[in-house]
């Protein structure tokens, strides 16, 4: 895969600004990276907190070569950030199902897939804190953590270059093989396996033990009336 950086100074969202750009056109491997993001977002548009300096905001466009089961690509995506964090030596990185970057209890990431042209074109946004920003843990209303929380504050660039390098190889993968030769590594990072959680949707709401993800990158909640998958959908994962 080739990749052609395009570095904003601002932006609303470097997923809303690779949306537009994915319907005039642009290319797969196009990255937008941005200093100051205005208006950052997680899923059913919740904010994601960033500053110029604390913060690496990306995002990367991604033609699929042809339509495939998309379950597990946030979970693949996520497990390269962590891989390209460890290459980095940043120690104690977990992956929170489906789509959070975790470092030792707190959140240290987050990953934001949408699709576009009909589903053609796929844009991936990376969210990653450098170093904390004292406002985060207040308006994100819990503990956040940081690179720099790890011992050592890296470079955005570094950061950037080893998450495309990774995120390459693992599309690629990806989209010949779909999810289970990730699984393992998955599970491997799994911040919350073993853990009574209780998972929650728009509707439902369930309590269970954290089993790690399946083929297909599906949670598996040991649940008082058995083993249960759920699809990442609009689910959210808290511990009990
Ligand atoms: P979670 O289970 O963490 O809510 P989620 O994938 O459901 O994960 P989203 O719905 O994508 O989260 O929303 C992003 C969430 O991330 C916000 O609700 C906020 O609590 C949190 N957040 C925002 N900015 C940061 C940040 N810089 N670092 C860590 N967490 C943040
Ligand atoms: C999450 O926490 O679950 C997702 C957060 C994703 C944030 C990144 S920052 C770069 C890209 N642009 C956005 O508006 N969101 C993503």
């Amino acid at each position: 895969a080739r990749f052609d950086v395009d570095h904003l100074p601002e932006c609303d969202s470097t997923n809303s600004e690779l949306l537009r750009r994915a319907a005039n056109g642009g290319p797969s491997g196009l990255v937008v990276i941005c200093d100051r993001q205005h208006a950052g977002r997680g899923r059913r548009g919740r904010h994601w907190l960033s500053a110029p300096g604390d913060s690496l905001t990306f995002s990367l466009l991604w033609r699929r070569p042809e339509r495939q089961d998309l379950s597990g690509l946030s979970l693949v995506v996520g497990l390269a950030v962590a891989q390209a964090l460890e290459a980095l030596e940043v120690t104690g990185i977990g992956l929170k199902w489906p789509n959070d970057i975790w470092r030792e209890n707190a959140k240290l990431g987050g990953i934001l897939i949408e699709t576009a042209s009909g589903g053609e074109s796929l844009v991936i946004g990376i969210g990653l804190n450098l170093r904390e920003n004292p406002g985060w843990t207040h308006d994100a209303g819990r503990a956040v953590t940081s690179i720099e929380a790890s011992g050592h504050l890296i470079a955005r660039e570094a950061v950037l270059a080893s998450v495309l390098l990774r995120l390459a190889a693992t599309l690629d993968q990806f989209s010949m093989l779909g999810f289970p030769p990730f699984r393992e590594d998955w599970n491997r990072r799994d911040a919350f396996a073993g853990k009574p959680v209780e998972l929650s949707g728009d509707r439902e709401r369930i309590e269970g033990i954290c089993r790690g993800v399946g083929d297909e990158g599906a949670l598996r909640l040991e649940t008082a009336s058995g083993l249960i998958s759920f699809n990442a959908g609009d689910l959210s994962l808290r511990i009990r």
